[in-house]
């Protein structure tokens, strides 16, 4: 199955989103990276943004939660008609509340857990979930280096999903490049968020392209 490559328009132009929208029109979807300055440490926007966003996309939104509170705000992002949202483990009260929430809202639900939460804690959700995602540096900010340490998580949460023999994306998010994709994928990754390896290069096609051919 072919490798899915979702650009974190964290690394865009935020005052050209459309242009960046269109300039990636080759990916299979665009990652949006919601972020409250309070689960991390850093801020990025909200609702009335991604609504906007939600609007002018031609491609499916993934939306992922870096917010605190995501049992009274995961649902209002689902109800804007985005493809995905992916919770964060650490900053649900009630995940399994949470989750239903989403998906009763409409849209595919996703799983987070951070560099140093162990994958054993999604095992209770798997028969819910459409995707997990696996945080391969500390979730805040572009640019950062891979952690080793995820390649073991992959492959972790990859055995998980075999086991729960559900069609479930394995999302794999931050520091990825042409220099480790391969091994990413190799590890069991099937959905790949890039955002300096694309919005860094301004050929936007040929950089997806690129991160296409190296993970096969
Ligand atoms: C980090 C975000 C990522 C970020 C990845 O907290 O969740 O989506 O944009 O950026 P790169 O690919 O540059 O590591
Ligand atoms: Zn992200």
């Amino acid at each position: 199955m072919a490798v899915r490559i979702q650009p974190s328009i964290l690394s865009a132009d935020f005052v050209n989103l459309q242009a960046e929208f269109q300039s990636i029109s080759s990916a299979d979807g665009i990652h949006v990276d919601v972020m409250d300055g309070h689960f991390v440490p850093n801020l990025t926007f909200g609702l009335p943004v991604v609504k906007r966003m939600q609007e002018i996309s031609n491609l499916p939104l993934d939306v992922h939660l870096m917010i605190e509170d995501l049992d009274r705000w995961a649902v209002e992002y689902a109800s804007l008609g985005v493809f995905s949202v992916t919770l964060h483990f650490e900053s649900c009260k009630d995940v399994g509340d949470t989750i239903r929430q989403v998906k009763s809202a409409g849209a595919r639900v996703g799983l987070a857990i951070k560099p140093n939460t162990p994958v054993t804690v999604i095992a209770p959700y798997l028969k819910e979930l459409d995707q997990v995602l696996v945080m391969s540096v500390e979730p805040g900010f572009g640019g950062q280096l891979f952690i080793p340490a995820s390649i073991e998580k992959i492959r972790a949460v990859r055995e998980l999903i075999n086991q729960s023999s559900r069609d479930i994306w394995l999302q794999v998010d931050g520091g990825i490049g042409l220099s480790n994709i391969a091994e990413v994928v190799a590890a069991g990754a099937d959905t790949i968020v890039a955002g300096s390896a694309v919005f860094g290069i301004s050929n936007r096609a040929g950089a997806i392209s690129a991160l296409r051919e190296a993970a096969e």
